[in-house]
């Protein structure tokens, strides 16, 4: 990477950091986020007296993995649960809805939007209700809010969670994430249906590249042994929550938190049906599972680990855009966070049976088999890869004809 002057680089950097401030949302607009989910709950409490289980509204994306702006769509799980069962005991739990006497997810997304019409809500639409993941999407009029619920997709629920706790270890890793999104949105080159990436997709590429520098900033956390800050919580696929393990006097550290809050093992189903154990350090005060502890142990670790990267937002993100444009050999590898190496296409090929190409791809954290940049092909790849490259000539200035005066050239 050609190091850049001092005084362009610290121009990119605050101004990066002043747009990063005007995108963040307020803590008035997540509460108010909260308090709709509330009160959506309500009208799925209406509903789900018909169906023969426990339905529960979780919100995910963008509104709880912490890279969501003031506008961006809330996105919301249906969780169909056993009746009684808890929160979020019920997020490790993956018996098939079907087991649960649960109505199908088509039926279930049918009764959602009667009701929801009957309720007052604008916009709702159920067209996609047999999609491969039950859509249904209507509009908050007063919020303007586009809201999108989804019915069981557990897998976004834990991903969220994953990337949440990814951007909590540093700050650059949220702030990073902000400009990358909103350039993509700003570009064109951030919708699956015209065959761009997704947001989830370039936030994975964040958190790749800040894995992969020469001193990464980011560990892959589901590579972690579980031992790595103290005892796991073991949660296991028969509900049973050894969660007092390691809460003794001996497993305490010395500023006296306990060791058991770190690691949560989610146990998850791939694509073929088969269950196996995933590990993460995952958040301790998250929305999913709240605790009192203030900081565990594991993210202060984590966060340590960051610190030994001295890079500034602005090193980050020309680094980022040239790694994008020149240095990552696309056609070799693949994009992917779980591990710290680099995994190429052809392993992919022969564990996972991808079929080779030489676009994009990006591996799913979880569903490995899944390629989060299937959509995009042969002539959106070189749209995006266009853009990176007018994204780092622009911040570089190394075009004499096209020097950037502010980040909004850029983005
Ligand atoms: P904005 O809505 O653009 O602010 O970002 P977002 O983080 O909400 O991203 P997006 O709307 O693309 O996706 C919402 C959530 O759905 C993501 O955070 C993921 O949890 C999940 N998701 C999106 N795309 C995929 C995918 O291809 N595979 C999987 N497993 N989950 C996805
Ligand atoms: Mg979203």
């Amino acid at each position: 990477l050609p190091k850049l002057p001092a005084a362009r680089l610290e121009k990119i950097n605050v101004d990066s950091l002043r747009f990063v401030e005007s995108v963040m949302p307020s803590p008035e607009t997540e509460q108010t986020r909260k308090n709709f989910v509330d009160e959506l709950q309500n009208v799925v409490n209406q509903t789900s007296v018909m169906w023969g289980c426990d339905a529960k509204l979780v919100p995910f994306g963008s509104s709880v993995n912490n890279f969501g702006a003031e506008n961006s769509d809330l996105d919301i799980c249906l969780v169909l649960m056993p009746s009684g069962a808890r929160w979020p005991d019920a997020f490790f739990d993956d018996t098939p809805s079907e087991q649960l006497g649960a109505p199908p997810a088509t039926k279930a997304v049918e009764d959602l939007a009667a009701t929801l019409s009957e309720n007052g809500f604008e916009d709702v639409d159920d067209s996609r209700k047999s999609a491969r993941i039950p859509i249904l999407q209507f509009r908050h009029g007063p919020m303007e809010l586009e809201c999108d619920i989804c019915v069981d997709n557990r897998l976004a629920v834990r991903n969220t969670l994953l990337l949440r706790t990814y951007s909590l270890i540093d700050p650059r890793v949220r702030q990073l994430a902000y400009v990358v999104k909103t350039w993509a949105k700003r570009r064109k080159i951030n919708n699956p249906a015209e065959r761009t990436l997704s947001s989830y997709g370039y936030i994975l590429m964040v958190i790749h590249y800040l894995q992969q520098l020469e001193t990464p900033l980011l560990p892959p956390l589901q590579a972690l042994p579980p031992t790595w800050a103290g005892e796991p919580i073991k949660t296991s696929l028969d509900g049973s929550n050894d969660a007092d393990a390691g809460m003794d006097g001996d497993d305490l550290d010395e500023d006296g938190n306990g060791a058991s809050d770190l690691p949560v093992v989610l146990v998850q189903s791939n694509s073929e049906g088969a269950q196996q154990d995933t590990y993460f350090f995952a958040d301790p005060q998250s929305a999913y599972f709240s605790t009192p502890a203030d900081m565990s142990t594991a993210m202060k670790r984590l966060s340590a680990f960051a610190a030994r990267n001295k890079d500034s937002l602005a090193d980050l993100l020309v680094g980022f855009f040239w790694t994008m444009a020149l240095k990552f050999d696309w056609r070799r590898h693949v994009i992917g966070v779980r591990d710290a190496h680099l995994v190429t296409k052809e392993s992919k090929a022969s564990e996972d049976s991808w079929k080779l190409h030489q676009r994009m791809a990006i591996e799913d954290p979880f569903e490995t088999s899944y390629d989060v940049a299937h959509v995009v092909r042969d002539r959106e790849f070189r749209l995006i890869r266009e853009e990176f490259v007018r994204a780092y000539a622009l911040l570089a200035a190394a075009s004499p004809r096209q020097e950037a005066d502010s980040l909004d050239d850029v983005i």
